[in-house]
């Protein structure tokens, strides 16, 4: 059963990743609905960091489709080769972007956003969704965050 969380605004941004992965590994244990644990965990990370844009991209009729997110309207749908999404798909790894107008083809969903990670979620060896991550900050994304985010995608390849 969910639970409320709170985040102390004196913890780093380690710990509150901390929690969110501890969080989200008790949301996934407990529920195979892949849609109920993708919106959980957008509304987890949009709690902890208040990131202006956190959601899911699913792979779906040969591109990439809007799943569960939180924050304001998003491109519906985003071809494999198009964007930070696509290059995360195609490239299978976890894309940092510290200045999007400086990435060749980034979708501008919003011109609020000025950064972003977008980070694969494998099934059978193949990119089965991407979470993409964007702040109104530029350069907010550092290793911390590649590493934590890419634990929590992992909890979502059982
Ligand atoms: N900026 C992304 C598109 C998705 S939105 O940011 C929500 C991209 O370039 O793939």
């Amino acid at each position: 059963m969910a639970e409320d969380i709170f985040f102390d605004s004196d913890l780093t941004k380690a710990e509150k990743y901390e929690m969110v992965f501890n969080q989200s590994k008790a949301l996934v244990s407990d529920e195979t609905n892949e849609i109920a644990n993708l919106a959980n965990i957008s509304s987890l990370l949009k709690q902890a960091f208040n990131f202006y844009w956190v959601g899911f991209y699913r792979v779906l009729e040969n591109q990439l489709i809007l799943g569960p997110f939180q924050g304001t309207l998003a491109c519906t749908r985003i071809a494999f080769d198009k964007g930070v999404c696509g290059a995360c798909y195609s490239q299978k790894e976890t894309i940092i972007v510290p200045d999007v107008e400086k990435f060749p083809g980034h979708i501008a969903c919003s011109a609020f956003s000025k950064s972003e990670i977008v980070v694969p979620v494998l099934k059978n060896e193949e990119v089965h969704l991407v979470l993409d991550v964007d702040s109104d900050v530029l350069n907010d994304f550092d290793e911390t965050d590649k590493v934590w985010l890419e634990k929590i995608c992992r909890l979502l390849e059982s």
